[in-house]
């Protein structure tokens, strides 16, 4: 099993590339289940997740190619479709329940398994599945398995989420667009990737209004078409590479990143005196000289501060001067990293969804464990700063969402490798 290598202690200099998001990628490819024409995605992110969910969606037979090394997804879903996601494949991603919506529109029926538990939290699909009972499905739950049906197609309704969720805006935008009538999705999910995903479903053939606001207007058509469809930027990733140097000092540019993508995360570098400045091709961040200041973060829906961020923010605040305090509202077991920046020196105390950190003056190099995907990363950040080696294993994790890290890290001066043992 790979591990990450990092040696602490170097200023970044350079530019760092910033790909198409994980996250967009992953709900536009399953809208290849809502039409029978090819919808091609161009600036796809090369990541395991992207792996899954092309196995997943070619088990439900759909055509799925990867392009251009991997930049490129050429997808088309002729005739009729397998209706079942397996187990096998859905445990392995969450994600893999954005199926569920396209393919009871198209079949009317679906069969899909429930994802199962997930390192960060319990992640219910109740809100999912209350709104696509409220435009006409039957689900009912069997041997772990979402059994789903809406014999008459699905019809239009207002559906109200009781929360924001990403995911069941999402499934029901996609459902929405081929049912009969008007769907009316209050308190939606505002995301840019659900922005992205609308865009895409509008090049298809979709009504679509209102897609990045709390209420979004669907107008079912009888059919969808094909389209060419570039992923939006990866806004994670962005502030992921945006952290590396506000942690361990210098000067990096990430090409393609946009404040409008993350500006309450903007927000809360300038307050811990970090500087971002808007460049002709992306973002340009610097640490001046001396510590950070600690700042207080929320996590929110967007356009509040990202869930996907607080770990890698939680990384930079460890050497802060000062106490911050980081409240997790999203997910309710989110600071798997917290124990493993301990054994970096870090001075944290958690209290149910709220972590106290207590800036200290320098990390120091340990091993450490990677517990899920935003945690992995968030140690590779603390290495960059601390003395000497910190060993990161389990870095399959990082896969999953992160692009060659090391390459992309140590093109920009990072002294990090992976080893494979
Ligand atoms: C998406 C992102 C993930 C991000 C999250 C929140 C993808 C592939 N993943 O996940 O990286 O961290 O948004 O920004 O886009 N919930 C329920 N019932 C439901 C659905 C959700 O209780 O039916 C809860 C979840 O348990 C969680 C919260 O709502 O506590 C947020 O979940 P949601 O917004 O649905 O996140 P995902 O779409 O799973």
């Amino acid at each position: 099993m790979d591990s990450i290598v990092v040696t602490g202690g170097t200023p970044l200099k350079g530019k760092i590339p910033i790909a198409g998001a994980k996250n967009a990628c992953l709900t536009l490819m399953p809208a290849t289940l809502l039409t029978e024409e090819p919808l091609t995605l161009m600036n796809a992110p090369r990541l395991s997740d992207i792996g899954t969910m092309t196995l997943l969606l070619q088990s439900l037979g759909a055509e799925v190619q990867s392009l251009q090394d991997g930049r490129v997804i050429a997808m088309a879903s002729h005739g009729p479709v397998n209706t079942l996601a397996e187990y096998d494949i859905v445990r392995k991603m969450r994600a893999s329940n954005l199926v569920l919506g396209p393919l009871l529109a198209r079949e009317g029926h679906a069969t899909v398994s429930l994802p199962g538990g997930c390192a960060i939290g319990a992640r219910p699909m109740d809100i999912h599945i209350t709104a696509l009972e409220a435009m006409g499905a039957e689900i009912e739950l069997k041997d772990g398995y979402l059994h789903a049906k809406a014999s008459g197609g699905l019809k239009g309704a207002k559906v109200p989420l009781r929360f924001a969720s990403v995911g069941a805006t999402e499934n029901i935008l996609m459902a929405a667009t081929l049912a009969k009538g008007t769907t009316v999705i209050e308190n939606a999910a505002r995301e840019p990737e659900i922005v992205d995903l609308a865009a895409c479903l509008t090049k298809m053939g979709a009504h679509i209004d209102g897609a990045g606001t709390s209420t979004i207007i669907i107008e079912g058509v009888d059919r969808l078409g094909g389209a060419t469809h570039p992923v939006v930027v990866d806004r994670i990733e962005l502030g992921t590479y945006m952290l590396a140097p506000a942690i361990c000092g210098g000067e990096v540019e990430c090409i393609g990143g946009r404040v409008d993508l993350i500006k309450s995360f903007v927000a809360k570098l300038d307050e811990a005196g970090i500087s971002v400045e808007e460049t002709k091709d992306g973002l340009k961040v610097a640490r001046k000289n001396g510590r950070v200041s600690a700042v207080n973060v929320r996590t929110e829906p967007f356009p509040g501060f990202p869930t996907d961020l607080q770990a890698q923010m939680m990384a930079l605040l460890c050497t802060a001067e000062g106490v911050s305090v980081l409240e997790e509202t999203i997910f309710e077991n989110r600071f798997m990293h917290a124990p493993e920046l301990l054994r970096m020196g870090a001075d944290i105390d958690i209290s149910g969804g709220t972590a106290t950190v207590t800036g200290v003056e320098r990390l120091k190099g340990a091993p450490v464990m990677a517990t899920d995907l935003r945690a992995s990363v968030s140690l590779i950040l603390a290495g960059l700063a601390a003395e000497g080696e910190t060993v990161v294993s389990r870095v399959y994790h990082l896969d999953r969402g992160y692009e060659h890290v090391e390459e992309k890290l140590g093109a920009v001066g990072a002294k990090i490798e992976r080893v494979s043992s």
